[in-house]
């Protein structure tokens, strides 16, 4: 499988027969390389209802009759506006026919802020773990450290990890150092920094440090797993 980083949190896997993109923020992120109505996936996974998340899915999944897999509360939500929709939890895995979705605990939180500001809570933030072609992707999300990492790391062989590192809003540097460290991933992918100004961070730095293998992505580069 090819998986391509697009800036922020934004990550497509394109398996043999699928396009997957997880959390699509494309408009309104100015690391994106691609543009919103360039891309054709038929799963969009989402972590948590923020805009930097769920960005684009709305307008992508309206035109590529995309599934989107979320949290529960907003998997009814994104349902309600007519998209076709998967609600899974926290703890629950299912396997797809294009592959197994496994969602984590994330400490975070998760709103949707509509166009007229009315916010709509959406349950709980999660991240996940994909699994298809033998290989696994862990995506974070935006959490915190915590240490039932570890467990991620024990009962998972995870071959990427994505990382968030802004700090602010989600982990820093330091606490990710010891994220990536328990969950002993075959390559960890600092994400979710330099997007604002507020989460600016030196991912070569994150990366020189890190006790395992690290790589820090440009947008638009891919990994062939
Ligand atoms: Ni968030
Ligand atoms: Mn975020």
């Amino acid at each position: 499988m090819k998986v391509t980083y697009h800036g922020h949190s934004v990550i497509e896997i394109q398996t043999e027969k699928h396009n997957i993109w997880i959390d699509p923020f494309i408009s309104g992120n100015k690391l994106c390389d691609v543009e919103a109505d360039q891309v054709n996936p038929d799963v969009i996974l989402l972590t948590h209802g923020h805009g930097d998340h769920v960005g684009d899915t709305f307008e992508i999944a309206k035109r590529t009759n995309a599934l989107v897999v979320a949290p529960n509360e907003l998997a009814n939500y994104i349902a309600s506006k007519g998209i076709d929709s998967h609600p899974m939890h926290i703890g629950g895995g299912y396997q797809f026919e294009w592959g197994y979705v496994k969602l984590t605990q994330a400490f975070h939180g998760s709103s949707y802020t509509e166009e007229d500001g009315t916010i709509i809570y959406t349950g709980m933030p999660a991240g996940l773990l994909f699994t298809a072609e033998g290989k696994t992707i862990y995506h974070a999300g935006d959490t915190a450290l915590f240490s039932d990492m570890k467990l991620i790391g024990e009962r998972n062989k995870v071959d990427v990890a994505f990382l968030p590192i802004g700090d602010n809003f989600t982990m820093g540097p330091e606490d990710a150092l010891t994220a990536a460290e328990w969950i002993n991933a075959g390559l960890t992918v600092p994400i979710h920094y330099n997007t604002f100004p507020i989460i600016k961070q030196d991912p070569n730095d994150f990366v020189s440090r890190l006790n395992v293998k690290g790589k820090v992505m440009e947008p638009g580069e891919a990994l062939e797993l």
